[in-house]
Parts: C-alpha cells; structure tokens; sequence
C-alpha cells in the first residue's frame, strides 16, 4: 500500500488515537530501553515512537527513524524536530543503510506485513541488531480484523477488496519459523486486540474505515458502494450498534 496523501493521513490519526498509543507503549515496556540505548524503529510512519523512544534513551542515546516513504518521513521529522538526535533514514527494511550490530533493540509496528520479502527483511534486521538484543514485531491479524452494522455482503466485498492491501494477512502466525530462521531465539506473543463501539473522530474504526474504502475503490469496487458502506456504518453508529474489532499481535524475540 502507498503510505502517501490521505492514507498516510489517516495512517498517522490510527496511530496518534487510544489503540496507536497504548501498542506503542506496550512495545516500550517491552523493550525495557535503557537511557544512552541506541534504536531503530523500522517503518517508522509519523514519527510517534519516535519521539517515545527519544524521551526513553535521552541525550546520550540515539534514535534512527526509517521509512520508504518520504512523506512519512517528512512527517515524522516535524514532529520530532526538538530531538537533535533522532535520525531519520529512506531507505528499505530489506537493506538497511547501516552497519552490522549497531542497535540495541529495533521495533517495527505494523511494518513487515507490507514487506513482501519479510524473510530478508527479518534478516537485515539481526544484521543491525546486536547479540543478545531484542526485536519488537505488532502486526495484525488481518483476517479477524472486522467492522460490524454495515450490510453483510457489502461489508464482505470491501474487507475481500481490502486484502490486497497488504502481503501477508496473518504475519503473527507465519513469525513463529521465520524468527528463528532468521537468527531470533525466545520467542513471545502479547494480544493487543480491542474493542470500538463507536465511529467518531479518535477512533482506529474511524480512519480505518475511510481508508478501507478508498483502498477498495483501487481494487474495483464503486465508488458508491465504497460511499454507501461508509454511509452504513455510520447509521449504525448513530442507532448505537456499531462495532469494531482489531487484532494487533506483539511478538518479541532476541537475537542469538
Ligand atoms: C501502517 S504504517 C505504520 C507506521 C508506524 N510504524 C506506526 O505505527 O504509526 C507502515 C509503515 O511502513 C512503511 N513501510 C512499508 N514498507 C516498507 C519497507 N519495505 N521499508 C521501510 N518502510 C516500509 C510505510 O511507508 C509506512 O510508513
């Protein structure tokens, strides 16, 4: 998926919103980061952890930013602009621009599910990472992921249109051999899943749903059907029976 104009807009208002937050500070408990640690966050979007990560290590520590997206990148470096030492990287997962165990620990949030070759990329991101240092993977579980109260088979036909947004659907189950072959040991699994029961501005459901309907239109479906979802949902909402469910997964691991 193009990261870029209203996709990267609503990407950004997911992750600024209650579920963005609380998976980042999930992955930070995580981390365990020390102050003066060095981090890299792979596919870091606007910049939010970023900034986290950046109040964590201090002054002494270093934050690396990357993105193959330039307009993600642009965005992140608004809004981390008082951090002079956060950094910020275009470049790709599968080949990142700097040298082997520099890192302390990596996180990647919602990132390698976009990357069609995630075995090189789970590679290239041992390679950077230092022995015995862990590695912070949220993915979803994007065939659970579901809206509730539109029409069922218009509902259907968008999260069908929806599935080529993405490489790999179902990532937190795939990890369980491609961590290990990669070079990753102790391997855990934290649920993030969570609940919205209503469509409103600050919500994932919110931006998700528009950008499930654009995406959509990209894959052959009407303009109007992409509308008349939308539409449906919100009534929903507006009868009070509106529902939204995500499954992030948090899988941790260390490199051995
Ligand atoms: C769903 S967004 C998540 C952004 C951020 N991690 C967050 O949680 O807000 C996915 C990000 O991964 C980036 N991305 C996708 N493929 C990539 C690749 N091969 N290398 C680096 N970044 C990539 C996109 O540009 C986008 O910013």
């Amino acid at each position: 998926m193009d990261f870029s104009g209203n996709v990267g807009e609503w990407q950004r208002n997911v992750s600024e919103g209650k579920a963005g937050k609380h998976r980042r500070m999930t992955v930070i408990e995580a981390l365990n980061i020390q102050s003066g640690q060095s981090i890299i966050d792979v596919g870091c979007g606007g910049g939010h952890l970023l900034k986290e990560l950046g109040m964590c290590v201090g002054g002494k520590g270093h934050i690396s930013g990357l993105d193959n997206s330039r307009q993600q990148l642009e965005n992140a470096k608004a809004y981390c602009s008082e951090y002079d030492y956060i950094e910020f990287i275009e470049g790709s997962a599968t080949d990142i621009p700097c040298d082997a165990e520099t890192f302390d620990a990596l996180a990647a949030i919602q990132t390698y599910e976009y990357i069609e070759a995630v075995d090189p990329a789970l590679k290239e991101a041992r390679r950077v990472l230092k022995l015995g240092c862990p590695i912070a993977i949220v993915s979803i579980l994007w065939d659970h992921c579901r809206f509730y109260g539109a029409d069922e088979a218009l509902n259907q036909t968008i999260f069908d249109a929806f599935k080529a947004h993405c490489f790999h659907q179902m990532l937190p189950m795939e990890l369980s051999h491609l961590l290990p072959d990669s070079g990753f040991g102790s391997i855990t699994r934290q649920n993030l899943s969570y609940i919205e029961t209503t469509l409103h501005a600050g919500m994932a459901g919110f931006y998700l749903s528009k950008l499930m309907a654009l995406f959509a239109t990209t894959q052959g479906v009407s303009d109007t059907d992409a509308e008349l979802w939308l539409s449906q949902l919100q009534k929903a909402d507006d009868d009070g029976r509106f529902g939204f469910v995500n499954f992030p997964v948090l899988t941790m691991a260390t490199a051995i």
